[in-house]
């Protein structure tokens, strides 16, 4: 299980995040939707320390950190347990794809060249480009160079994988082949946390949806600061024109098989 409790993220004395506690079960795929700049990524990126954040706890299997205590061991454990999907690949330009996805598990994980080697040949397989192991990511599509992105992931055997917006740099052609290699991961049920746009995907797939709201786009003075807080597990977004505002602010929710997470504005 990766938990998190009273995350908090400031950029120049702005909290982004403002105490958030999430915990996310092993096998379970939440999706993360909400206008731009509310915090999502920094939500991902905090999680595995790409930012530092300015306090809180997290939880990830057995370590257990003060995330402003944290060492450069507990960083790299948690780097370790959690392997990041970025919205532009992030591929190294000069390696193949068999490389790409090897690189991590030779300089993280320490293993020797060819053990990497023949893991990432699986992990082509099972991405369905087998027959693309010596391609350098130019002359891959769109779709296939995230479909990478996605393998050295899932080469990591982290205990989550963190989607950052995976399919919005994508050509519109690309798009559903890279969401159909998420689908089969979340159908092994390999745990997932996804910002996306993608309203299908999060209604297919998603076992919980966490919205997040504020930010720029409020003008009454400084930004709200954000607290998810988790619904029972029982609701269900009401239906449409029930008179709730929020769902008639995000009505695509209201179809969600979906378990409810609320999103409560403090400081306002
Ligand atoms: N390194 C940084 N330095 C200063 N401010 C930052 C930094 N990273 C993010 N921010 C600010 O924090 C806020 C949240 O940014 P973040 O990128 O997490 O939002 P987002 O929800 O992912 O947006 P988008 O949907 O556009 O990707 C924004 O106001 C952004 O300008
Ligand atoms: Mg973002």
């Amino acid at each position: 299980m990766i938990k998190v409790t009273g995350l908090v993220k400031r950029f120049g004395g702005t909290a982004v995040l403002d105490g958030i506690d999430l915990a996310i079960e092993q096998g379970e795929i939440i999706v993360v939707i909400g206008p731009s700049g509310t915090g999502k990524s920094t939500l991902l990126r905090c999680l595995n320390f790409l930012e530092r954040p300015d306090a809180g706890r997290l939880t990830i299997g057995d370590l257990d950190v003060d995330v402003t205590r944290a060492s450069r061991a507990d960083i790299l454990t948690a780097r370790r347990r959690t392997a990041f999907v970025f919205q532009n690949y992030a591929l190294f330009a000069n390696k193949t794809a068999l490389e790409n996805i090897a690189e991590g598990l030779i300089v993280v994980n320490r293993w020797p060249k060819e053990k990497a080697h023949a893991r990432a040949r699986e992990i082509l397989e099972r991405i369905g480009l087998a027959d693309k192991a010596d391609a350098y990511p130019a002359s891959l599509s769109g779709g296939q160079q995230q479909r990478v992105g996605i393998g050295r992931a899932m080469a990591a055997q982290a205990e989550v994988i963190l989607f950052d917006e995976p399919t919005s740099s994508l050509d519109p052609e690309w798009v559903e082949e890279v969401l159909n290699l998420m689908k089969q991961l979340a159908r092994e049920r390999q745990t997932m946390l996804v910002v996306t746009h993608e309203m299908s995907f999060a209604r297919d797939v998603a076992d919980r949806v966490i919205f997040m709201e504020g930010g720029e786009s409020s003008n009454r003075g400084p930004r709200p600061a954000l607290q998810l807080t988790t619904g029972s597990p029982d609701t269900r977004f009401p239906a449409q024109g029930s008179g709730n505002p929020g769902n008639n602010r995000h009505p695509d929710l209201s179809r969600m098989p979906v378990r409810a997470i609320a999103v409560e504005r403090t400081g306002d």
